[in-house]
C-alpha cells in the first residue's frame, strides 16, 4: 500500500510517487521470482537444515539491503528459546529467549515484525551495531507449529516495508508449510 501524509500529499511531485511505486513493485516481482527459483532449487530435498541455508544464501544474493539473513530456531529441548541457525553475514548472537529482543518478540506473538530503526526498539539486541533495520518473519510448519524465524537485517535505516513481509511471508510459508511435503530421498 503506498501512503501519503495527507498534510504532504499534494505537494508530492508525480514523479516520485510513480518511482516509489515502481520501486515496490520491482521488489514484489523480485521476490515472486525468489519464490520460484528457491521451491525450484529445493524441490525433492525434506531436509531442513539444507532447506533454511539455501532462503538465507538466496535471500542474501538477492537483495543488495539484506546485510545479516538467517533463521533462528526453536530449540527443540528449551522450547522458549531461539537458537542460531543457517545465516549469512557476521557473527550472529547464539542465543535468544522467547519475549527477547525483535526475534524473541516474532516468536512470542507468532507474529511478523518490522523495526524501521532498531535504536527505536525497547530491547533490541546488537548482533552487530551496523544493523538499522530488522525484519522477522515466524516460521511454522504443515501442522501449524512455531519451528524458527527468518530474521533480516539491513545497514539502512527503514528498509523494510509490506513488500518485504509479504515476500518473505510467502517464501517462509511455500518453503516450511508447503500443501505437500517434499519426498524424502
Ligand atoms: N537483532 C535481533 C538479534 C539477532 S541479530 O540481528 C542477527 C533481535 O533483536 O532479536
Amino acid at each position: 500500500m503506498l501512503t501519503i501524509a495527507p498534510s504532504q500529499g499534494y505537494r508530492t511531485p508525480m514523479r516520485a510517487i510513480h518511482g516509489d511505486l515502481a520501486a515496490r513493485l520491482e521488489k514484489s516481482d523480485r521476490y515472486d521470482a525468489l519464490l520460484m527459483g528457491i521451491a525450484s532449487v529445493l524441490d525433492g530435498e525434506a531436509n531442513l537444515i539444507a532447506r533454511m541455508a539455501t532462503v538465507a544464501s538466496m535471500l542474501n544474493d538477492a537483495f543488495e539491503t539484506f546485510f545479516w539473513t538467517g533463521f533462528y530456531v526453536v530449540d527443540p529441548v528449551k522450547s522458549d528459546e531461539l537458537v542460531v541457525g543457517p545465516y549469512q553475514g557476521t557473527l550472529g548472537c547464539l542465543r535468544i529467549a522467547f519475549g527477547r529482543g525483535v526475534c524473541g518478540t516474532a516468536a512470542a506473538r507468532q507474529r511478523t515484525v518490522i523495526v524501521p530503526d532498531v535504536q527505536a526498539f525497547a530491547g533490541h539486541i546488537a548482533c552487530d551495531a551496523r544493523s538499522r533495520s530488522e525484519i522477522v518473519v515466524p516460521v511454522v510448519d504443515a501442522g501449524g507449529k512455531l519451528i524458527a524465524v527468518l530474521d533480516v537485517d539491513s545497514r539502512e535505516l527503514g528498509a523494510f516495508d509490506e513488500v518485504d513481509q509479504a515476500g518473505l511471508e510467502a517464501i517462509v510459508s511455500r518453503v516450511f508449510a508447503p500443501p505437500c511435503q517434499p519426498a524424502s530421498r
